[in-house]
C-alpha cells in the first residue's frame, strides 16, 4: 500500500463518516477482549485511535501503530485529551506493520476494521504475523477481522455502478453524500479496486468531489486459517460477527483469535 493513502482527506472525514461512527459493537468486542486477555496491547492499523482510544480509557496500556502520519495525527490530539495517566499508558507509532520492530511484547495484538485487507501481497501478510509473533508475550493472542466475502457479489458488475452509501452533515456544516463504486475486478488476485466518493458541499456553497481510491484484498476464511498456521498460529477461536456468533453463509465478519504454537 502507498504511504500517501490514507495520508488524503480521508483522515480528515474518517471519524465523522457513518460508516465508522456506526461501527460500534466491534469495540465492545475489543473491550471484552482486553478484560479477557491483559495488556499491553497493540494495535497494528491503529488510525484515528477509535479502538485505541477506547482502550486506553479502560486504563489499560495500549500502543498504536499505523502507516499514515495524517490518520496518527488524529490520534494524537484525542491522546492529548486523555488525563496524565492514561497518557502516559498510550503510545502511538508510526509504522508499516509488516516490517515493525518495537523492541517490546505484548499481551494481545490487534487489527481492527480490516487493515489486513490492505496488505495486498501473500509476503506481506506473511510479513506480518510474523511480525506479530515476534511481538506477542507467552501465552499472548492476536486477533484480526475481515469481512467475509462473498464471491457473487465481489464480481457482480452492477458494482461497477456508483451506488450512494450515506449522507451527513459535519460538525463545521458540510454536507457530506458518500457512494462507491468498483474501479476494476481482479479474481485472480483476489483483489477489487474500489472507490468511495466524497460529494462535499460547504457551508459557503462550494461543491467539491473527493475519491479515497484504494486496492481492496479479500480473504476466505480457510485461506486465513492456512496463513496463520503457516506463520505458526492455533486458531483457538473465529467468529461471524463481534456477538460471537459461529461464521455462517450469511456472517458479516471473518474474526479469528490466534495464538503461538501449532
Ligand atoms: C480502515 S482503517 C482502520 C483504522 C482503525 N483500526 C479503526 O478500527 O478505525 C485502516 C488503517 O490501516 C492503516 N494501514 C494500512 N496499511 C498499513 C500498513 N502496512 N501498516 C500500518 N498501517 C496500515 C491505514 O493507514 C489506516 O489507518
Amino acid at each position: 500500500m502507498s504511504p500517501a493513502l490514507y495520508d488524503s482527506f480521508i483522515a480528515d472525514y474518517y471519524d465523522e463518516s457513518p460508516i465508522v461512527r456506526q461501527r460500534t459493537q466491534d469495540v465492545a468486542f475489543y473491550r471484552d477482549a482486553v478484560r479477557e486477555c491483559g495488556d499491553p496491547v497493540l494495535e497494528l492499523g491503529c488510525g484515528t485511535g477509535r479502538v485505541t482510544m477506547a482502550l486506553a480509557q479502560m486504563g489499560k496500556r495500549v500502543t498504536g501503530l499505523d502507516l499514515s502520519e495524517r490518520m496518527l495525527e488524529h490520534a494524537a490530539r484525542k491522546r492529548a485529551a486523555l488525563n496524565k495517566e492514561e497518557r502516559e499508558r498510550f503510545h502511538l507509532v508510526q509504522g508499516d506493520m509488516t516490517k515493525f520492530d518495537l523492541g517490546e511484547k505484548f499481551q494481545l495484538i490487534i487489527i481492527p476494521f480490516r487493515p489486513f485487507q490492505h496488505l495486498l501481497e501473500v509476503r506481506d501478510q506473511v510479513a506480518c504475523l510474523e511480525r506479530v509473533r515476534k511481538h506477542l508475550r507467552p501465552g499472548g493472542r492476536l486477533i484480526l477481522d475481515v469481512f467475509q466475502t462473498d464471491a457473487e457479489r465481489m464480481h457482480d458488475p452492477i458494482h461497477m455502478r456508483e451506488a450512494p452509501l450515506v449522507e451527513y452533515r459535519s460538525h463545521d456544516g458540510k454536507h457530506v453524500r458518500i457512494s462507491e463504486r468498483v474501479a476494476a475486478f481482479h479474481r485472480a488476485e483476489q483483489r477489487n479496486d474500489v472507490e468511495m466518493i466524497y460529494t462535499v458541499e460547504h457551508p459557503n456553497g462550494r461543491k467539491e468531489r473527493l475519491v479515497f481510491a484504494w486496492p481492496l484484498r479479500y480473504f476466505f476464511r480457510y485461506e486465513v486459517e492456512h496463513l496463520l498456521a503457516r506463520c505458526g498460529f492455533r486458531v483457538a477461536a473465529e467468529y461471524g460477527d463481534f456477538d460471537r456468533t459461529p461464521i455462517r453463509d450469511n456472517s458479516p465478519e471473518m474474526i479469528f483469535v490466534a495464538e503461538p504454537g501449532w
